[in-house]
């Protein structure tokens, strides 16, 4: 007997590639194998987004395309997981009734169950965790199941590195944000749960685990009269051998406490990579989007990180276009922005999400046009500010996880034993592209920098020994 097919197509957040590796994984158990499209497949599964409109609209677009596809192959089942499942939950079997599965993030551990039963005729699925407001907040979050069945290292784009939860939902209502809503509520897992995880990828070979949580520094897990925090996990996951580098994302500003920064500075392993969106550099417009702090106090922040942490590489993110932002709040973004000397920022334009508080209070009042010269503008500050940072690099020595063949490498499909471009990272994240050979791939090695462009480093790699000198671990 043939396996069955699957088909999986993921937008979205670090959670979401989290989540569809943990689901392909349990899908492999049950006798399943990956398929490269939706015509190869028996199950063809979307895990989505909804954190802006455009990332619904390309999957209900993707879903639109399989209506043919569906009416020819009726046997095929169609599954919608992940945020969106939670957020529209029986709208999607409207908008598409040939959908067979909606399955939201805090029911992933039932999607092989429902699938079984459809293939035995049962009918369309749908199976999403309680609303926020629906009950006791112990209640709703039970109904967010933290999905963290036994790993399958197959599914990682690299079997070297891992995401690792270690809290699920969020509970600071940011007024923009849907995350709340479909995440449900902040909870943290058991740190014993967690090393057992990180331990079990370190005996499968894995070198570098990175820490998911939407605001991770707000990790917190009561042991009795003892709360665990991010820093003391760090010290505990540090101590696993075979683990040479740890990351953890998206911090929280408020939440960035002295002693986790301390952490940061003293465990060795601990990357210097900081991701710590700041959302906006104007007052009024953080009040209207519920940051919980000023500019003063993030910039205070700032400073707190590079005066512990000097060689830290900061990363942001910035909603442009939110409610009501003028000319001056923007410029007093952009200020933030080159004060910053942030590695990277990410940038948005602000999308409405119904179901938010700023979608309910306030009027989408920026036009497109102004949204996206902002964006423009923000990104350019932003791009000369990584390209001074990494040209910084330029002459150093820098240690790198290689990842495999770069982006170009990969479209020109080298192949074979000859030397190919590969890229890796920097402790520091920085993606450094050098000529190598594959059977470097999942090695840390010196890398010398001559050149860089805002997004990348390039350099060769330091092939004689170096004697007593130390490198600079970046
Ligand atoms: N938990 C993380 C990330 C949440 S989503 C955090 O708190 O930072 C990732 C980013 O998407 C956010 O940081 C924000 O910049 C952006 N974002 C969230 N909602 C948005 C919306 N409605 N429109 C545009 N960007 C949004
Ligand atoms: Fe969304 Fe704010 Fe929570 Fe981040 S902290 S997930 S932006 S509500
Ligand atoms: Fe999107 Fe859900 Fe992540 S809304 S950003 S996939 S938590």
């Amino acid at each position: 007997m043939t396996a069955k097919k699957l088909y999986i197509e993921t937008v979205g957040c670090q959670m979401n590639l989290l989540d569809s590796e943990l689901v392909v994984a349990s899908l492999r158990r049950a006798g399943y194998e990956l398929a490269s499209s939706p015509k190869r497949a028996d199950v063809i599964l979307f895990n989505t987004c909804s954190v802006r409109q455009h990332a619904e609209d390309k999957i209900y677009s993707a879903l639109g395309r399989l209506k043919h596809l569906k009416r020819r192959h009726p046997h095929k089942i169609i599954g919608v997981l992940g945020c969106m499942a939670q957020k529209d939950q029986r709208l999607i079997f409207q908008r598409a009734p040939y959908v067979d599965l909606v399955v939201g993030p805090g029911q992933l551990h039932r999607v092989p169950e429902l699938i079984r039963q459809i293939e035995q005729g049962s009918g369309p699925k749908l199976e999403v965790s309680l609303d926020r407001t629906a009950g006791p907040q112990a209640q709703v979050a039970e109904s967010f199941v933290s999905y963290d069945p036994l790993r399958d290292p197959q599914m990682r784009p690299t079997p070297y590195q891992a995401f690792v939860r270690i809290m699920i939902g969020c509970d600071k209502f940011c007024t923009y944000c849907i995350v709340p809503k479909v995440r449900g509520p902040e909870q943290s897992r058991p740190p014993e749960h967690i090393l057992a995880e990180v331990r079990r990828l370190a005996d499968e070979g894995c070198r570098e685990v990175t820490l998911l949580g939407q605001t991770v520094n707000s990790y917190k897990y009561r042991q009795g009269e003892r709360t665990v925090t991010l820093a003391e996990l760090l010290e505990r996951v540090h101590q696993v051998e075979g683990i040479d580098r740890i990351k953890f994302v998206t911090n929280f500003p408020l939440d960035m406490t002295q002693p986790l920064l301390e952490a940061v500075r003293a465990l060795p392993k601990v990357s210097h990579y900081l991701h710590v969106p700041a959302q906006s550099g104007s007052d009024r417009i953080l009040r209207r989007m519920k940051r919980g702090y000023t500019v003063a106090q993030y910039r205070e922040m700032l400073h707190r990180i590079y005066d512990t942490v000097p060689e830290a590489a900061v990363t942001s993110d910035f909603i442009v276009g939110f409610c009501g932002e003028s000319e001056e709040d923007f410029q007093q973004t952009v200020r933030l922005v080159e004060e910053g000397r942030f590695k990277n920022s990410y940038i948005f334009k602000y999308s409405p999400r119904p179901g938010t508080k700023a979608h309910q209070l306030y009027a989408d009042d920026v036009p497109e046009q102004v949204k996206r010269r902002r964006n423009n503008e923000l990104l350019a500050v932003q791009n000369r500010i990584s390209l001074e940072l990494n040209e910084r690099f330029i002459g150093r020595q820098v240690e790198v996880l290689v990842e495999g063949p770069s982006k170009a490498a990969q479209k020109q499909a080298q192949h074979g034993e000859g030397p190919l471009q590969l890229c890796g990272r920097t402790l520091c994240d920085r993606i450094v592209v050098f000529e190598g050979n594959l059977r470097q791939v999942g090695q840390i090695l010196p890398v010398r920098i001559y050149d860089a462009t805002p997004h990348t480093l390039l350099g060769v790699v330091v092939t004689q020994h170096v004697g007593p000198e130390v490198y600079v671990l970046q």
